[in-house]
C-alpha cells in the first residue's frame, strides 16, 4: 500500500530559528515559510535527495501541534508521511483492517496541494502517520 517516504515532520518551537539552524549548521536549502491556517501550522521544507523534512511551528489558537510542543518543548519528531497512489482506497482498506483515521475521515488538502489523511498514532506504536496521495 505504501510508496516512498514523502517527508518527515518535526515540530519546532521557533520556525525561523530552526530553518536558520538547518541552513547554517546542516548546510541544506530551506524553503520560505508558508502559513497554513487550515492546518494550524506554519511550515518550511528542507529538500533532500531522497525525501523532505518538514519543520512545523504552531499557528493560531487551536494548532494541532500545540499539545505536542507542550509535552516536548524543545521540539521533536511529529509525524512521518508515506505516499499512496489512491488515498480513498488506502483509507478504506485501513478502516476495514481496524485502523483509525483522524478527524472526519475525509482527505484534506495538505502542504503540497495533495490530499492527505492522518492515522491514529496509538494504532502505529506512538507515531502519527500521514498518507499523501501523489
Ligand atoms: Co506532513
Amino acid at each position: 500500500m505504501l510508496g516512498r517516504v514523502n517527508h518527515i515532520a518535526l515540530a519546532v518551537p521557533n520556525l525561523a530559528e530552526a530553518a536558520e539552524k538547518y541552513r547554517s549548521v546542516l548546510g541544506v536549502s530551506v524553503t520560505a515559510p508558508d502559513a497554513l491556517p487550515e492546518h494550524g501550522v506554519s511550515v518550511v521544507f528542507v529538500t533532500l535527495e531522497n525525501t523532505k523534512v518538514e519543520l512545523l511551528e504552531p499557528l493560531g489558537e487551536d494548532s494541532p501541534i500545540a499539545a505536542f510542543l507542550a509535552k516536548n518543548p524543545a521540539g521533536g519528531m511529529h509525524h512521518i508521511c508515506y505516499e499512496v497512489d489512491d488515498i480513498l482506497a488506502a483509507r478504506d482498506s485501513l478502516v476495514a483492517a481496524g485502523g483509525r483515521v483522524l478527524g472526519d475521515g475525509q482527505p484534506k488538502i495538505g502542504a503540497h496541494g495533495k490530499p492527505v489523511l492522518f492515522l491514529h498514532p496509538k494504532d502505529f506504536f506512538g507515531t502519527l502517520i500521514e498518507l499523501e496521495q501523489v
